[in-house]
């Protein structure tokens, strides 16, 4: 699916930039005045009001002139467990933040309902309807979005395809049957791999208490990336979400993905630059060097009341141009709303990637 957001805008001239400014230079001067040319220090607080929720930077992706500045803008949330969890005043902000800055897309990776229960999906449903209006959406299931008994059945050979159908039947009902969808904006292309798969085979462990837990990526979800990537511009840059973490988790420790190894191969053999994922509840950024450049992975926290100890809810905010890609993680504050709290840059291209902590 590819979608042009202001088709208008993207073709009109590339003569005037922000503000009247016409020289790629002084745009660059803008970009610092922004002060996110700081690299990972935690904002102090008196920047935080006056930065809350705003738009970093301007988009400018003028065909001809200009083409450098932000080649694309991914707000990153995850984990919103509509259900007992949800805490409406921090959806609503999140709601807000989508509106005031205004991302190419919102990648939603995964546990929109803490039971799996239709009530907690029809109001999760409500919620992408409407943060649709202000960009497009793109969402994979978690493990809360999956029914337990279908993935234990299928697991044992019972009905296989009678199994696997009711696994994500609420799921397919409520938000979409595609469960790993693929999205192309201007300047990044993202596949979503399901890696919630229940209990099954890729995903066994003995820990009792990661059944059901532990995701895998599939085969024939790489193959579809592959395909996607494959078909998207050549220019777009190459984005995977998936739900479970493969890094462990700083308080939990814990991994989300059977594979990890090999998924992170594959995807740095795909030359993606960024993966996206959730499920740890606890915000995180880092580098992999299974390629170079390396991968950047976007942990998203969540958007409930489900934290890890001492963590707040956040999501993150990811802004690619041609040279480097940043996340901004947007922490919640308590009643202030989400704002900016801490980010990290990593640079693009040729050689290693760098993050610079
Ligand atoms: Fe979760
Ligand atoms: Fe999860």
């Amino acid at each position: 699916m590819r979608y042009e957001k202001g088709g208008e805008r993207l073709r009109s001239s590339g003569a005037e930039l922000v503000g009247g400014v016409t020289d790629p230079a002084d745009m660059f001067a803008l970009f610092d005045a922004t002060g996110y040319a700081a690299d990972s220090a935690p904002l102090r607080r008196d920047s935080r009001a006056r930065r809350k929720c705003s738009r970093s930077g301007q988009v400018s992706r003028s065909p001809g002139k200009v083409n450098f500045l932000f080649v694309a803008r991914i707000l990153h949330a995850s984990d919103l467990h509509f259900g007992r969890p949800a805490v409406a005043a921090q959806l609503v902000s999140l709601r807000d933040c989508i509106t005031e800055l205004a991302p190419d897309t919102v990648a939603i990776s995964g546990d929109l309902t803490q039971r799996c229960a239709n009530s907690e999906f029809v109001r999760a449903r409500a919620y992408l309807d409407d943060i649709r209006k202000a960009a497009p959406v793109i969402v994979i299931p978690g493990n809360h979005d999956v029914r337990w008994l279908g993935a234990v059945a299928r697991n044992f050979g019972f009905w296989r395809k009678t199994a696997h159908e009711f696994k994500y039947s609420r799921y397919a009902r409520h938000i979409s049957p595609e469960l790993s969808p693929t999205l192309e904006v201007p300047g990044a292309v993202i596949a979503g791999c399901n890696t919630a798969h229940g209990i099954s085979r890729g995903s066994l462990t003995r820990r009792f208490r990661d059944l059901g837990v532990i995701g895998h990526v599939k085969r024939r979800d790489l193959v579809k990336a592959e395909e996607t990537f494959a078909k998207a511009s050549p220019h777009a840059v190459r984005i995977i979400m998936i739900h479970h973490n493969p890094i462990k988790g700083e308080t939990s420790g814990r991994h989300g993905l059977a594979n990890t190894k090999q998924a992170l191969r594959a995807f740095a053999a795909l030359g993606v630059e960024l993966v996206l994922c959730g499920h740890d509840h606890q915000e995180a950024i880092h580098t992999v060097e299974e390629s170079s450049p390396g991968l950047v992975i976007s942990t998203a926290g969540t958007i409930s009341n489900r934290i890890r100890a001492g963590r707040p809810s956040s999501f993150n905010l990811v802004e690619i141009d041609e040279s480097a890609l940043r996340v901004t993680t947007y922490a919640w504050q308590n009643p202030e709303g989400f704002a900016p709290s801490r980010e990290r840059s990593f640079t693009r291209g040729a050689g290693a990637m760098r993050g610079r902590a």
